[in-house]
């Protein structure tokens, strides 16, 4: 028995069988989502099974993945990030909890590797000798990252702007890499062509149906760290809008399959000048092109790929969605390092901006559980993380002067 149904379109719900199509729907264009057979799953799959599972990372879910076996999987440790609860961030909040996930813990350091994986080991099941992507940045790097060591040449397409550390991944793991003189958006198309005239797999965020699928194991995650409590409210970067969309369809298929009763509600965070998703949600639903200009790089995008999924994953889950000024989330980055040791590139630390803001509107009530996806580790984007810090002292190795210093802060005894 088959356990994917159909491939079904989010526009206008044709079903597709997976070794008909590869991307998009074949009547609309539309963005396809994997169904999948639930009650073959549930006969499968049981919390028992779960207990016993050595995996301990994304593939201990593989048997809601769209994979046939492990074969072609990445041996880098790829999910089972660590799910932190503060206390005394809980208080200062006035929230009954807080929690934040940290997929910067990944082996690229963004929650991005949990979708090339799946993509890459899908490309490997299909005997694909040539992977491409597009990317801000992050898809890319988890995409070079991943395949590495594998016996698959990876096309890298990213706007030239994008930061060095993403770049200078890129190289280290041995991509071919084109910067393209454009936005991501220019590279998105470009990447597409390039796929169709050269035959090489592509897989784009908000094009290629399985990046969603890796991306739905962070919803597992939560659930099973939380011992099957889901938090109230979920605070998500939100730039093409897969990773909002992925992490809805999980929580749907935990329900779906009975591990989980209650469901979040998710919140959409978007930078003010790279808000399309925003408008759709509070407009009539239909995704637009913005200008995408924003210091937080991973969600500058003018138009939203997976836009429609993120705006029903909104509807659906009676989130809401806000959007933050680069100040913000600027500020963001050091303010949310000191209070919970996890330092985030500019998008990621976006969420926690996002989460201040629904707070100050009185959006989030004291009996709400939050918590707080850190999608990319800092160290990604230095150059933006040092516009709110000072800079370090600067002194001769001599203790007389490093005694003026330590008067400043009153630790001279
Ligand atoms: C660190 C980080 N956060 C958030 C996002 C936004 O994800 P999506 O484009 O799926 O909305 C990305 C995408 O590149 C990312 O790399
Ligand atoms: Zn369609």
């Amino acid at each position: 028995m088959k356990k994917i149904k159909t491939l079904q379109c989010v526009s206008c719900g044709k079903e597709h069988d997976q070794d008909e199509v590869k991307y998009l729907c074949s009547s609309c264009g539309g963005n396809l989502h994997v169904i999948y057979d639930y009650n073959l799953i549930k006969k499968r799959f049981n919390y028992d099974e779960l207990k016993e599972n050595r995996h301990m990372d994304m593939w201990r879910y593989a048997d809601l993945l769209p994979l046939s076996d492990l074969k072609g999987i990445s041996n880098l440790q790829i999910g089972y990030t660590p799910l932190y609860k503060y206390k005394s961030l809980a208080e200062e909040f006035s929230v009954a909890e807080f929690y934040v996930k940290d997929d910067g813990r990944n082996p690229s350091a963004s929650f991005k590797d949990r979708a090339s994986a799946v993509v890459l080991a899908k490309a490997m099941e299909n005997d694909q000798k040539v992977i491409c992507a597009a990317s801000t940045g992050n898809a890319a790097s988890s995409l070079a990252c991943l395949s590495a060591n594998m016996d698959i040449k990876t096309v890298i397409f990213v706007p030239e702007k994008a930061p060095a550390a993403k770049i200078a991944q890129l190289l280290v793991f041995g991509a071919i890499v084109v910067t393209v003189k454009g936005t991501y958006d220019d590279a998105f198309d470009l990447s597409v062509k390039a796929g169709e005239e050269f035959g090489w797999y592509n897989r784009n965020t908000g094009y290629n149906p399985y990046s969603r699928e890796g991306k739905k194991t962070c919803a597992f995650e939560i659930c099973e760290q939380l011992e099957w409590e889901t938090p109230d409210y979920i605070f998500v970067p939100v730039g093409d809008g897969n990773i909002i969309s992925g992490i809805w369809k999980g929580f749907l298929e935990f329900k779906k399959i009975g591990f989980i009763e209650k469901l979040p509600k998710l919140v959409a965070v978007q930078a003010e000048s790279s808000n399309a998703v925003k408008l759709a949600f509070e407009g009539d639903g239909v995704i637009k092109p913005v200008s995408g200009q924003t210091v937080a790089d991973s969600i500058s995008v003018s138009l939203p790929r997976d836009g429609q999924s993120a705006v029903q994953a909104l509807k659906e889950s009676k989130g809401f969605a806000v959007s933050v000024h680069d100040k913000e989330i600027i500020k963001a980055i050091p303010e949310f390092a000191r209070k919970t040791g996890v330092f985030c590139e500019p998008a990621a630390a976006a969420a926690y901006a996002g989460f201040l803001k629904a707070l100050k509107e009185g959006k989030i009530d004291k009996g709400d559980s939050v918590l707080i996806l850190a999608t990319g580790n800092g160290l990604k984007d230095i150059q933006s993380a040092m516009k709110s810090v000072g800079k370090p002292y600067l002194i001769e190795p001599q203790l007389s002067e490093l005694k003026n210093i330590v008067a400043d802060f009153g630790l001279d005894k």
